[in-house]
């Protein structure tokens, strides 16, 4: 197929989003509708450093879900209830009514998925456990069919190749837990750690990549601050609680997790935006640094140090955090490794003198709800995300360059660690076209990718000690309180039947994994 077919399809599959010369993003129309060059679209990286980009040898490529979101089977062999089984079951919750009852079918369609990873020359696969199916109730005593179904889920990763890198929380409490108090409770630190414990008992002799938490800020703030997420609680002193308990935990499981398997390397998988500074005043780079440390590295620099970095506007709320005397102790627990996403980027500036505060929606990540206001009253910043860039259809603003001072920036800051990309992708909804076999041709993914991949080799080129990168994700799967409404695979699920395509994209992903060029 000539070039001007290619693109031609692709405009159709994007429902009429504009292209422009290389097949790049939507919006890459000017003011009055006229095309625009690569090079004008801003943000975008040169083709010659796309062209010069290179990985490492054994570089692992990868993919990552989520158990709540691609598993369905959500009752199961004796699985418990969870919060988002208990969300999406609420009238009104999600995006177009639909549930992950099903989600993709993953627990039972787990060898053929992995076939798949395998045919796109994967090499790593970044699943996480639901804690229901191993603890129905949240404590006690594993049930062994959810052991038992991970147990072989894990072997037919490794027969295929696949490095198990184990997600332990990716958001699905069990409802009992929510029940006795959730995040907040500090006791959950106590029982994350038994839970953990489990599985590094029963999974540890062949998983030895492991990470606590999913983006425990958003957990945290999304879940019990402003409520955008189970278990949708609005209050902010619960959200200060429940970061400590999860800093508690965290660190708790990486001990519990080393007692029980001597092969067990702990990480994480944090959610992290680059922060600018609106302005080069004080007070906004004050501010994006107050963001950068609340929604970046909170977590890891209680890890790392035992305390906590400045993210607050005068005195650390301690006491409403629940810090307790001897804390900063059990809170030590230095990472293997850091594990981190990337999306998108934020605009920062400070909000010390605003008094009103919203939170926020999530779609992906978190995103400003009103600009006017500024996010809570304990970091007082506001964060936006600029729009300069063109956005994904799931409205996240595409922006490059935010990889390489991300990814520099946690080099700089935390001494080079090993750094593992635990996530990063973009939502578009292009679906299979009939004129060409039925193939989905998501240029604007490939791009997306192309892109922000360059700049990672880039970073890596500057001294980056990056060993993984895992896209979001290998299938399209349940985007949360977004339901079915947005579409990050590499894979296209028709969630009627079922039925697996590779994408365009897939299919590019594969040839970047066996080649570490950007093909
Ligand atoms: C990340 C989440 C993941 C998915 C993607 C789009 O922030 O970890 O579960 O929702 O965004």
């Amino acid at each position: 197929m000539d070039r001007r077919r290619f693109l031609g399809s692709s405009l159709a599959a994007a429902g009429g989003a504009v292209l422009s010369g290389r097949g790049l993003h939507a919006a890459g129309s000017g003011p009055r509708g006229e095309m625009v060059e690569p090079a004008q679209v801003p943000g975008v990286v040169p083709q010659a450093e796309t062209e010069r980009a290179r990985f490492p040898d054994g570089f692992l490529w990868g993919t990552a879900t989520a158990a709540f979101q691609v598993e369905g089977a959500w009752k199961e062999d004796d699985k418990g209830e969870s919060i988002w089984d208990r969300f999406t079951h609420t009238p009104g919750k999600v995006k177009g009514g639909t549930t992950a009852d099903v989600a993709c079918d993953q627990y039972h369609l787990y060898p053929q998925d992995m076939d798949l990873a395998k045919r796109l020359n994967q090499k790593s696969y970044r699943f996480s456990i639901s804690w229901p199916r191993i603890q129905p109730s949240g404590t006690g005593a594993p049930n062994m069919k959810g052991v038992d179904h991970y147990s072989r889920f894990v072997d037919t990763m490794l027969e295929r190749g696949l490095r198990p890198f184990c997600t332990i929380y990716h958001w699905d409490l069990p409802q009992a837990l929510e029940d006795k108090g959730g995040w907040p409770n500090r006791d959950l630190a106590g029982y994350f750690a038994d839970y953990a414990g489990i599985l590094a008992k029963h999974l540890g002799d062949r998983i030895t990549i492991w990470a606590p938490f999913n983006m425990p800020w958003t957990v945290a703030y999304m879940g019990y601050g402003v409520g955008a997420l189970a278990p949708c609680r609005t209050n902010f002193d619960d959200f200060l609680k429940a970061a400590h308990t999860l800093t508690l935990a965290q660190a708790q499981a990486l001990r519990s997790i080393k007692a029980a398997s001597s092969k067990a390397t702990v990480g994480s998988a944090y959610g992290m935006c680059p922060a600018y500074p609106k302005t080069g005043s004080d007070a906004d780079r004050a501010a994006a640094a107050r963001y950068h440390a609340m929604n970046n590295v909170f977590f890891l620099e209680a890890a790392m140090k035992g305390s906590y970095p400045k993210a607050f506007v005068g005195e650390p709320p301690f006491d409403r955090m629940g810090v307790k005397p001897g804390d900063e102790e059990i809170m030590h627990a230095p990472l293997d490794w850091v594990g981190f996403h990337y999306y998108t980027r934020r605009i920062v500036s400070d909000a010390s003198h605003v008094q009103a505060f919203s939170g926020g929606g999530f779609s992906g990540t978190e995103i400003e709800a009103d600009p006017a206001t500024g996010r809570d009253p304990y970091t007082r910043f506001r964060a936006e995300m600029p729009t300069e860039g063109p956005l994904t259809e799931s409205g996240l603003e595409v922006w490059p360059r935010g990889m390489y001072d991300l990814v520099t920036q946690i080099s700089r800051e935390y001494n080079n660690p090993m750094i593992e990309i635990t996530e990063s992708g973009c939502g578009y909804l292009d679906a299979p076209y009939e004129k060409e076999n039925g193939r989905v041709p998501d240029t604007r993914r490939i791009e997306w990718f192309r892109q922000e991949l360059a700049e990672l080799a880039r970073a890596i080129a500057d001294g980056a000690r990056v060993r993984s990168f895992h896209a979001w994700s290998l299938i399209d799967n349940f985007e949360w309180a977004n339901g079915h409404t947005e579409r990050y695979g590499l894979i296209y699920v028709d969630y009627r039947d079922q039925k697996r395509t590779v994408k365009d994209s897939g299919l590019w992903y594969g040839r970047v994994a066996a080649t570490n060029r950007l093909v």
